[in-house]
């Protein structure tokens, strides 16, 4: 299968997006051709490292690059600040220079994670992402936000700092946990809902190829998300405005995130939070049933939550929206649905029906 490349359009700092199968052989090679450092540091958790990590090394050393992979525990709970000092220590120690750059290689924990670090090393160093999950693959790997979390929210504290260059090998997705490969196709939808109603169909229509994962249909559906995003991000790159349309779901999602203690897995939650919007677009006069009816159905056809848990105690929920970043003044911004390919950004959610659609416990 030939590899298919498109290009994030952002002047200077526009970088690629190679999308294919055996994507990761060719990291090697490609950097070699293009280097962004003198000095590769791999970044990646235990579980990605074991599965891929002599992969990239020898991707890498046999195309003649140094480079040396750094790693730290799995798990969204290293999404911390002492994780970055433990790594920008990691880095200095091994004499990291400015010369030098970073890989990231893993899901999301492990993008936002490098490109925050290296942001801030010795003020910032070039890095690449080389995502591993699916929701990585279509979402947090491009665009450049990076970031962590703090006991009081998540990526609360983080920046925009673009990569040099995103390669997504399909590949990777055959040793995904089902459940990530599942929350990853929230995102997918999310696209579909947003922007393309299109890509809604083709979601509709390709459910079996994507379950079953057929390389050509998972490669067209990560280059279109991909296609989506930077589109997105080329207009606003810093979500002064359209950007935000990105976050459809996941304000409500991140306080259910949160709320369960990170139990609930961040695609999941985005389903759940694309539900709960969607009801919330109906109480407001935005919607009609029928499209919550159709979205439900699309997330119901890939085994994705549409209910937050009964146990869920709606208090913490309520607060972890009040800390979202999305909030300003004290107002909350949702992205609402209008009908399927078509959003508003509104901070004029009544109160009452947040309640109404959060629940009562
Ligand atoms: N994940 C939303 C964004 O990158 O803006």
């Amino acid at each position: 299968m030939k590899e298919q490349t498109l290009i994030v359009g952002l002047d200077e700092r526009s970088y690629p997006i190679h999308i294919g199968s055996g994507v990761l052989n060719q990291i090697g090679p490609t950097l070699a051709a293009d280097p962004v450092g003198k000095r590769y540091g791999i970044i990646s958790d235990d579980n990605v490292a074991e599965l891929y990590g002599q992969q990239i090394i020898a991707s890498l050393t046999d195309a003649g690059l140094a480079c040396e992979l750094i790693v730290f525990p799995a798990g969204e709970e290293q999404k911390h600040t002492l994780t970055v000092t433990d790594l920008v220590s990691e880095l200095a120690g091994r004499g990291f220079d400015r010369g030098d750059a970073l890989v990231a290689l893993g899901g999301g924990v492990v993008g936002d994670i490098t490109g925050f670090l290296a942001s801030i090393y010795m003020r910032g160093i070039p890095f690449v992402q080389v995502p591993t999950s699916l929701l990585a693959q279509v979402d947090s790997s491009v665009g450049g936000k990076t970031g962590v979390d703090i006991p009081e929210g998540k990526n609360l504290i983080g920046t925009f700092y673009q990569p040099r260059a995103v390669y997504i090998d399909i590949d990777v997705l055959k040793t995904l946990p089902p459940e990530e490969f599942r929350g990853g196709l929230a995102e997918v939808i999310k696209y579909g809902v947003i922007i393309d109603k299109d890509f809604f169909a083709f979601l509709e229509e390709n459910q079996k190829a994507i379950r079953d994962m057929e390389p050509e249909t998972l490669v067209s559906m990560i280059y279109t998300c991909c296609q989506i995003k930077a589109n997105v991000v080329e207009q606003d790159e810093r979500e002064g405005g359209l950007r935000r349309i990105l976050n459809f779901g996941h304000t409500i999602g991140h306080a259910v995130e949160a709320a369960s203690g990170f139990k609930i897995i961040h695609g999941l939650a985005v389903s759940i939070g694309m539900h709960a919007v969607t009801q919330l677009a109906i109480q407001g006069g935005y919607t009609t049933d029928p499209v919550l009816q159709t979205l439900d159905n699309l997330l119901r056809a890939y085994n994705l939550p549409l209910e937050i848990p009964a146990e869920l105690d709606r208090k913490k929920i309520r607060a972890y929206l009040q800390t979202d970043k999305k909030t300003v003044g004290g107002q909350i911004f949702f992205v609402l649905p209008e009908e399927i390919g078509k959003v508003i950004i509104t901070d004029q959610v009544r109160p009452e029906d947040i309640d109404l659609v959060l629940g009562n416990s």
